[in-house]
């Protein structure tokens, strides 16, 4: 490991002596050299072993210097504790913003540690068979205030535990590697919480507040303590190719994804099984979520597998006070779930939910398929204020494909909060029991265009592919809601 780092210090220090004529052949010629002679000179030990089992991938140089975590004592044996490690390596990143910021790289090994914050222009670099160990002993844990479009630490009044790996009014952060793990080891969160040992809010693995310009991929993200990834008025996201896992039961609030009053993201590429929602975007709650005003907007969500067992695969809400607008869902499978889409509020969040596109949908063996829910009465106090009635409208599903569904639709608008304007343009979602509450409705209103199964309900205009009205809804206050399926 030691003799690893120094050959690629070495390496690093020629690249910087020879930087236009550094051609990759040199390179190659350089390191095989390099390998043999330290190689001969030192038979034992690590190296050697590097040599004769997989090959360690060479870590790409992504900032102008790159430091390792063991250069600043850190120990990779799952048992030492490394905040001091990270804390030193982010603080000596820190002085080098001006020179376009720093690469921590986290060789192969088991990284104990303690939540820390990174700084801006850093990278943060988890090589293959890298795992960050969040450290189980909430002492460890600093707690930091409510955020403010919540008023809460969303389970308790009061403050809430930090992120395992955190940061605040930060600029241009990565978080990349070859598919190294963070690890919140949140087993013992959810126990604890399940039976109401805890006086705080738990901590989320990843938390990102008021920064910009952030780019996570090519990592796994594994059982957090509560939400896994939850960028917070951030702008300018990119969460690419990146795999989080979770319990898909008994494992409470390990959201995938949580994008809260964020704007300008793009999610792809991702796998995520979690223990609830496997996306949620999200803008405060109720009188707080109204007063901070944030809302997330210009989201693109593409190109995912998702699986959610007791919630939904993609949702917006039920925090939405700030509004949420703007965003396309494309290309989404969602497999052995209870719901694959959801949209939830509730009298007293204020706010909107517009311009949501959701386009080729795939559902696998999920319970019911796309969900407007308008009562989800989860409020942080009393003091929300009943008349702040959310606006739902300017939803669009084009081509829905599914097969193994017990309900296709259950859109549940309400005399204060009705759905207005909803399309649905080519379904065809495979039944698992020819019942009659396939496709329940309420307060809902809107158009279907071409063909649609299993037959829409009588609230909806109907066209044909051609744009033709072929009848007209019968009255988009008609309600079959049915919960019993
Ligand atoms: C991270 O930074 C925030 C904001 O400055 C601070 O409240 C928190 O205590 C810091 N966390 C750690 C672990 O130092
Ligand atoms: C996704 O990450 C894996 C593991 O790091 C990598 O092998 C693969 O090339 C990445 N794919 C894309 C599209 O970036
Ligand atoms: C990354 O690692 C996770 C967890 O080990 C694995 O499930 C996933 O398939 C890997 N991703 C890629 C692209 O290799
Ligand atoms: C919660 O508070 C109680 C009462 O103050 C205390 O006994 C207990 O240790 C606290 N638990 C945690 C996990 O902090
Ligand atoms: C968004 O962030 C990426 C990654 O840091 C950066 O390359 C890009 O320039 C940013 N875009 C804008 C409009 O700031
Ligand atoms: C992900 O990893 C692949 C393969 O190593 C690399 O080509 C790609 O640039 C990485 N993507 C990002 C966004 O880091
Ligand atoms: C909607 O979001 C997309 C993707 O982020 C963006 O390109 C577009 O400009 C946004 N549209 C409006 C009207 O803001
Ligand atoms: C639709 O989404 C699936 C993934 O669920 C993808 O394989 C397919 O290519 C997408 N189709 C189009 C036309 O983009
Ligand atoms: C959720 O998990 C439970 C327990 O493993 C299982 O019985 C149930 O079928 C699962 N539900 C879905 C929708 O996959
Ligand atoms: C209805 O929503 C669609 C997008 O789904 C939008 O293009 C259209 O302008 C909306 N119609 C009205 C009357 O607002
Ligand atoms: C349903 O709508 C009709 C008009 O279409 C109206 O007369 C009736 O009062 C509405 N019913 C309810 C329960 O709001």
């Amino acid at each position: 490991m030691v003799e690893y780092t120094t050959i690629h210090k070495k390496l690093h220090d020629l690249k910087h002596l020879f930087p236009s004529s550094f051609t990759l052949f040199t390179f190659l010629w350089i390191a095989v050299f390099a390998s043999v002679f330290l190689w001969q000179r030192n038979a034992v030990g690590g190296y050697f072993v590097l040599l004769e089992g997989t090959p360690m991938r060479t870590l790409p140089l992504l900032r102008p210097v790159d430091f390792n975590l063991i250069d600043f004592g850190g120990v990779g044996d799952g048992v030492t504790i490394n905040t001091k490690a990270f804390e030193k390596a982010v603080f000596e990143i820190s002085k080098l913003g001006e020179k376009g910021g720093g690469q921590l790289n986290v060789p192969s090994g088991f990284w104990l540690t303690a939540p820390f914050n990174l700084t801006s222009h850093i990278t943060l670099f988890l090589a293959q068979d890298a795992v960050i160990l969040g450290i189980q002993d909430e002492k460890y844990w600093p707690l930091m205030p409510p955020l403010p479009s919540y008023g809460y630490g969303r389970e308790h009044l009061g403050p809430r535990y930090s992120s395992l790996i955190h940061g605040q009014n930060l600029k241009d952060v990565v978080i990349t590697g070859h598919n190294g793990t963070i690890n919140g080891q949140g087993q013992i969160w959810w126990t604890k919480y399940l039976h109401k040992l805890l006086n705080h809010t738990r901590g989320p693995l990843v938390q990102l507040m008021w920064s910009s310009n952030i780019v996570i991929s090519n990592i796994t993200l594994l059982d957090s303590p509560f939400w896994t990834l939850h960028p917070y008025d951030c702008k300018n996201v990119t969460i690419k190719n990146v795999t989080i896992l979770a319990p898909v039961y008994k494992a409470p609030n390990t959201d995938g994804i949580d994008p809260d009053s964020c704007e300008d993201m793009l999610i792809e590429d991702c796998y995520i099984s979690v223990g609830d929602d496997a996306i949620a975007i999200k803008s405060g709650w109720d009188q707080y979520g109204i007063a901070y005003g944030k809302p997330s907007k210009n989201i693109v969500i593409r190109n995912l597998v998702v699986r959610s067992n007791v919630s939904a695969g993609i949702s917006i809400g039920s925090e939405m006070s700030g509004g949420v607008s703007n965003i396309t869902i494309e290309n989404i499978l969602i497999w052995n779930s209870r719901r694959a889409i959801r949209i939830k509020t509730a009298p007293g969040r204020g706010g909107y939910v517009s311009q949501i596109t959701y386009k080729n949908l795939t559902f696998n063996n999920v319970r019911v398929g796309i969900v407007i829910k308008t009562d989800y009465n989860q409020h942080p106090d009393t003091r929300y204020d009943s008349n702040a009635l959310p606006i739902l409208k300017d939803i669009s599903f084009t081509n829905v494909r599914g097969k193994g569904v017990k309900v296709a639709v259950r859109i549940q608008g309400s005399k204060g909060i009705p759905v207005r304007n909803v399309t649905f343009h080519d379904m065809l979602v495979g039944i698992t029991k020819k019942k009659k509450h396939i496709f329940q409705c309420a307060f809902v209103e809107g158009r279907v265009i071409g063909t649609i199964f299993p037959a829409p309900c009588g609230n909806f205009d109907q066209y044909n592919e051609q744009g033709k009205l072929v009848k007209h809804s019968s009255s988009y206050n008609v309600t079959n809601i049915d919960y019993e399926i």
